[in-house]
C-alpha cells in the first residue's frame, strides 16, 4: 500500500496569505456536496475545517476518489490554496477566506454506516454516543472540552511548580482510605483472601509525605469511589491534590485562590476577583446549602415565629424545628396553583413536609400565609406587592434542604441565573462531626484527620461533640463543591482521641490507620491541604452541567462503560486464580 505523505498544514490554519501555496492536508470528510461539474468537500481535523473544491480544472487524480467519498471517510488531499472572492468569503469558518483546489484526492480510510451523524449539537441519545464514544469525541464541543481540560492541567502544573510544589505519585493499589464512600477492591493473587483498595483519595500518603519533609506536594490524580452517582459525580474522577507543611488555613486558601485565578485567566481569559469567605452556619442560614449558588439572590430569612397561633408553625416550633422564608420577587403573575403544587412536591423530596405560601396582591395577601398573624408576616423582609412568599417549617435539616434546593429550582425555572458568571465562595468552620441517626454514632463530616478548632478540642467526647467546629474549608463555585480540605491533626495523641470519639477502638484504629498514627510520632510537622475536583473545574471552564462532557471515556450513572462493556463477567479460571468465587450471575446492576 502506498504510504501517506507528510501533511503541510492542518485543516484549521490556512488563510488568505497562503494563497498560491501547494498544500497536502489530511482529515475526515465532514460534508460532501457533488454538483456535477463542481464538487465541495469540507475536510475536518482537530484544528478546524477547510473547503476542498473540485472543478473542471481538476484531473482524474482528484475526481476519482472524490466521487467515491462518503461522510467521515479519511482523505489525503493535495491542492493549491486560492483566495476566495469577497462575496464568497465564509465568515463562519476560520479558513473561510480560502478554498483548496484539489489536484489529487486519495481515500485513506472508509467507514461503515455511522450510528449517528457527527454534528456539533448532540442529536443522538447519550447512550448511543457513549457506546461509540470514539465517534462522539469527533464532535467539536467534546474536542474543545478535552483541549480545555489539557490546558487546565498544564496551567495547574505551571502554577504549582512556580509555588514550590513537587508532583509526587502515590500508590493506586492501596489499603482502604477513609473518605466516606465504598471502596473498589482488587483481589490479591499472591495473598489469598487479601484485597487492595483503590484510593478514594491520596489523603494518608500526602500526609506521610509531609512527615517525610517534602514540604509542598501536589498531584493530578485519579480517585475511586463506589458511591451513588449524580450529574457531577463519577466513580473514577480526578483531583488536584495538594498538601503543605507549616500551613495555616489562610495560607492554603491564598495558594488555592492563586491557582483558581491563574487557571481561569489562562484557560478562558476570565479574571476571578476576591473570593469571599463565609461560615457553614451562614451558608445554611442564608441559602440552606453548604455549597450555595451565589449567582442570584432569593436568600432565606430565619423567622422567630414562636408565638404564632397558626397550627403548622406552632407544631413545628414546639417540636424544636425552625421557620424560614424565601421571597420570589414579582412572581404573582404566572405562579398558578399548579406551579405551587409542583414546588410543594419538590420540597417533599427533601423531607420538608410542605410549603406555606402567600401571594402579595395590591389588595392584601392571599394563600395560606394570609392566615398567619400580620405581626409575624411583617418580620419577612423585602416583601412588595407582586411577590410570592414561601415559608417552610420543620426540623432544621429538612427546612434547609427543602428551601435550599427549591431556591435553585425556582432560579432555573424563572431564568434568574446570569450566564457566563462564576460565583466562587469559600465555606469554612464546618461541624467536625455528624450524628449518624441510623447507626447512632458520630462520624467525621470531612475525614478523621481534620483538626478541630483549637478552642473546641476540649469538647471531644462530651455532650458538645455536635458543636465542635473544624479547621476545614470547601471551595464552591455556582453551587458546586469544587474543592475542599483542612488543617490536619499532626499530634498522635489528638488523632487517637478523635478515633475514640468516632467509636473506633484502639485496635480498629491501629488496624486501619496504624501506619499514620505511627508516623505522627516521628516528628510530624503541622500541615494541611486540600483537593480540587478537577472534573468539576473543567465543567465550570467548559460551561457544562454534565461531568461526562469533560471526561474522554466516562462512566454512566450506573457506573458502566458502555463502549468497553465494563464491568463484565470474567472467566471462572481467572476468579479461581484470584481465590474469589463467582456467586453473582445477574446482569442487572444492583441498587445496593
Ligand atoms: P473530598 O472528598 O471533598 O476531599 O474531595 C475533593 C473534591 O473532589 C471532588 N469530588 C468528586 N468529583 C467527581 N466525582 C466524585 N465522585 C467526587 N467526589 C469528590 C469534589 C470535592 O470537593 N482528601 C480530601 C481532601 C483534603 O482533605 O485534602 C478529599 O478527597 O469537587
Amino acid at each position: 500500500m502506498e504510504s501517506i505523505k507528510r501533511r503541510t498544514h492542518t485543516c484549521g490554519e490556512l488563510r488568505a496569505e497562503h494563497s498560491g501555496e501547494t498544500v497536502t492536508l489530511h482529515g475526515w470528510a465532514e460534508s460532501v456536496r457533488d454538483k456535477g461539474g463542481v464538487m465541495f468537500l469540507i475536510l475536518r481535523d482537530r484544528y478546524g475545517t477547510v473547503q476542498i473544491t473540485l472543478n473542471d480544472s481538476c484531473g482524474d487524480e482528484a475526481w476519482t476518489d472524490a466521487k467515491a467519498t462518503r461522510l467521515e471517510y479519511v482523505l489525503e488531499v493535495d491542492g493549491v490554496v486560492h483566495a476566495r472572492s469577497e462575496q464568497a468569503v465564509n465568515q463562519n469558518m476560520d479558513t473561510g477566506a480560502i478554498e483548496v483546489i484539489a489536484s489529487r484526492v486519495r481515500i485513506l480510510s472508509r467507514t461503515k454506516p455511522l450510528p449517528f451523524q457527527i454534528s456539533d449539537d448532540a442529536r443522538a441519545s447519550e447512550e448511543v454516543r457513549l457506546q461509540y464514544r470514539y465517534l462522539d469525541l469527533r464532535r467539536r464541543p467534546l474536542q474543545n472540552s478535552l483541549m480545555i481540560r489539557h490546558k487546565a492541567a498544564l496551567s495547574t502544573r505551571r502554577y504549582m511548580d512556580a509555588a514550590g510544589f513537587y508532583e509526587i505519585e502515590t500508590p493506586i493499589l492501596n489499603r482502604s482510605t477513609p473518605e466516606g464512600a465504598r471502596d473498589y477492591l482488587v483481589p490479591s493473587r499472591v495473598h489469598p483472601g487479601h484485597w487492595y483498595a483503590l484510593p478514594q483519595s491520596p489523603q494518608i500518603f500526602k500526609q506521610l509525605l509531609m512527615v517525610s519533609g517534602m514540604d509542598r506536594y501536589f498531584q493530578i490524580v485519579k480517585c475511586f469511589r463506589d458511591e451513588d452517582l449524580r450529574a457531577d459525580r463519577q466513580p473514577e474522577f480526578t483531583q488536584i491534590d495538594v498538601e503543605l507543611s507549616f500551613a495555616t488555613r489562610e495560607l492554603v486558601i491564598e495558594i488555592a485562590n492563586g491557582l483558581v485565578r491563574e487557571v481561569w485567566k489562562d484557560v478562558i481569559d476570565v479574571e476571578v476577583g476576591e473570593i469571599p469567605i463565609i461560615t457553614y452556619a451562614e451558608a445554611m442560614t442564608r441559602f440552606g446549602r453548604d455549597a450555595p449558588d451565589m449567582r442570584f439572590g432569593m436568600e432565606h430569612t430565619t423567622l422567630d415565629w414562636a408565638g404564632s397561633e397558626f397550627q403548622v408553625i406552632g407544631r413545628a416550633v414546639e417540636a424544636g424545628g425552625i421557620v424560614k422564608a424565601m421571597v420570589v420577587k414579582g412572581a404573582v403573575e404566572g405562579t398558578s396553583r399548579k406551579v405551587i403544587d409542583g414546588w410543594t412536591e419538590f420540597v417533599r423530596r427533601y423531607r420538608l413536609g410542605g410549603l406555606l405560601w402567600g401571594k402579595v396582591n395590591a389588595d392584601g395577601w392571599s394563600g395560606p400565609l394570609s392566615k398567619v398573624e400580620e405581626k409575624y408576616r411583617a418580620m419577612i423582609p423585602d416583601v412588595e406587592v407582586g411577590d410570592v412568599v414561601l415559608v417552610g417549617a420543620g426540623p432544621a435539616a429538612h427546612v434547609h434542604a427543602g428551601l435550599g434546593k427549591l431556591r435553585e429550582q425556582i432560579a432555573r425555572q424563572r431564568e434568574l441565573i446570569p450566564a457566563n458568571t462564576f460565583a466562587f465562595v469559600w465555606v469554612v468552620d464546618f461541624p467536625n462531626f455528624e450524628w449518624d441517626e441510623d447507626n447512632e454514632i458520630w462520624t467525621s463530616m470531612h475525614h478523621p484527620f481534620t483538626k478541630p478548632l483549637d478552642e473546641h478540642i476540649g469538647w471531644l467526647g462530651t455532650d458538645k461533640m455536635g458543636d465542635i467546629l473544624s479547621d476545614a474549608y470547601d471551595l464552591v463555585c455556582n453551587g458546586y463543591e469544587i474543592g475542599g480540605g483542612s488543617i490536619r491533626i499532626h499530634d498522635a495523641k489528638l488523632q487517637a482521641q478523635i478515633f475514640t470519639a468516632l467509636g473506633l477502638s484502639e485496635e480498629e484504629a491501629k488496624d486501619k490507620f496504624g501506619f499514620l498514627i505511627d508516623a505522627l510520632q516521628y516528628g510530624a510537622p503541622p500541615h494541611g491541604g486540600l483537593a480540587m475536583g478537577f472534573d468539576r473545574w473543567c465543567m465550570m471552564l467548559c460551561g457544562t452541567e454534565n461531568i461526562r462532557d469533560v471526561i474522554a471515556f466516562p462512566k454512566t450513572t450506573t457506573a458502566q462503560d458502555l463502549m468497553a462493556g465494563a464491568p463484565n463477567l470474567v472467566a471462572n479460571e481467572q476468579l479461581d486464580e484470584l481465590h474469589v468465587s463467582n456467586v453473582v450471575t445477574s446482569k442487572e446492576p444492583s441498587d445496593d
